[in-house]
C-alpha cells in the first residue's frame, strides 16, 4: 500500500470575507496549489525552501486536517477526508508550530498517558540503547527530566518543543509531520533530536515528514529532501541529488554559499546582506 498519494490536487485558502479590492469585489485568494500529482515515500523526509513556499500547506493537506479545494489525497490507502478524527491520529499525528493546551497534568503525567493510551500501549524498547524502555530513553534524549513536575503552560517555548516531540514519538501513530518543532531549541539539542527522530524512523519503519530552516541538518540526516520554490514547483530526492548549489539557489533566491553559512538568518536578512556585496 502507498504511503501518501496526491492526485490532481489544486488548494486555495478560503477567501475572506470583507477582502475587497478598490471596486468592493471580493479578492480571490491564491491557488497554492495546482493540479498537484505525487506519490510520496516513507522514511524521514526533510521539507526545505523559503518561507512561503508552501510546506506547511502541504503538510496539513498530507495529514488530513485541510482538504483539498480540487482532487484527491489518499493517507495509507485512506481518502483523507472520509478519515475519522479518531483515525486521523492513529494515520499521522501532527506537531504545529503553535500548539497551546488547556491541562492541569505534569509533563510526566502527560507523558505517560500518551504512551499508555496511543498505538504503543506503553510497550517499546529504546532506540539506541534496545535494553532501556522508551519512555525512559525519549525523557533523556529530549532532557525532560529536569520538566517533570511543570505544568505544559509553564514551560518556555523550547522546552515546549521537546515535550511535544516526545509526545509524537511516544504515541505510536504510524507516521508524523512535525512543522519546524525544533526552532526555538539550541543548535548542539537541534542535532541531538533531529539524528534521534532519524534513527527511530529507521529502526521502526515510522515515517516522519519534518519542516526544518537547518539545510546542514537536512544534509546530514535526511533519506528524502522535498525542496519547495516559490512557484510551488517540488524537487524531490536524496539530499546530493536536490540539494545542489543551483536549485538551492533557485529555491532561495540567494547564493548558496551564503545559505551555507547563513541558515538562521531570516530571507530578508540574506537578501539585505547579499546586496550590500554586490
Ligand atoms: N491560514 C492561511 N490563510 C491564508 N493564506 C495562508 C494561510 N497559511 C498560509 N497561507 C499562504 O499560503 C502560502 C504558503 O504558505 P505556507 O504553507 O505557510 O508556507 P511555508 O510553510 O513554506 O512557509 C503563502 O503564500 C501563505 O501566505
Ligand atoms: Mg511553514
Amino acid at each position: 500500500m502507498n504511503f501518501l498519494t496526491f492526485n490532481n490536487v489544486k488548494f486555495s485558502y478560503p477567501a475572506v470575507e470583507g477582502d475587497v479590492d478598490e471596486n468592493g469585489n471580493q479578492i480571490e485568494p491564491p491557488v497554492i496549489f495546482d493540479h498537484f500529482t505525487a506519490e510520496l515515500p516513507t522514511g524521514f523526509v526533510s521539507l526545505v525552501g523559503p518561507n512561503g513556499s508552501g510546506k506547511s500547506t502541504f503538510m496539513l493537506l498530507a495529514g488530513g486536517r485541510i482538504m483539498p479545494t480540487e482532487g484527491k489525497i489518499w493517507l495509507f490507502g485512506k481518502e483523507t477526508s472520509e478519515i475519522t478524527d479518531e483515525e486521523k491520529n492513529l494515520l499521522a499525528s501532527f506537531v504545529y508550530q503553535n500548539m497551546e493546551f488547556e491541562t492541569d497534568e505534569n509533563v510526566f503525567e502527560l507523558l505517560n498517558f500518551v504512551y499508555t493510551n496511543g498505538g504503543l500501549k506503553a510497550s517499546a524498547k529504546g532506540i539506541n540503547d534496545e535494553s532501556k524502555d522508551l519512555l525512559d530513553e525519549i525523557k533523556s534524549v529530549f532532557e525532560l527530566v529536569p520538566l517533570k513536575d511543570k505544568k505544559l503552560n509553564a514551560l518556555s517555548k523550547g522546552e515546549m518543543q521537546r515535550v511535544l516531540a516526545a509526545f509524537a514519538l511516544l504515541y505510536g501513530s504510524k507516521s508524523v509531520f512535525m512543522d519546524e518543532p525544533f526552532f526555538a531549541c539550541e543548535e548542539n539539542q537541534k542535532d541531538v533530536f533531529v539524528k534521534y527522530v532519524r534513527d527511530y524512523c529507521k529502526k521502526t519503519g515510522f515515517t516522519v515528514y519534518i519542516s526544518m530552516h537547518e539545510l546542514d541538518l537536512t544534509r546530514k540526516y535526511a533519506e528524502t529532501v522535498m525542496l519547495f520554490y516559490p512557484n510551488r514547483d517540488i524537487d524531490l530526492g536524496t539530499p546530493d541529488e536536490v540539494m545542489t548549489d543551483e536549485c538551492l539557489e533557485k529555491s532561495y533566491g540567494i547564493p548558496a554559499a551564503m545559505l551555507k553559512h547563513s541558515e538562521l538568518m531570516t530571507r530578508e536578512q540574506l537578501k539585505g546582506e547579499a546586496e550590500l556585496k554586490l
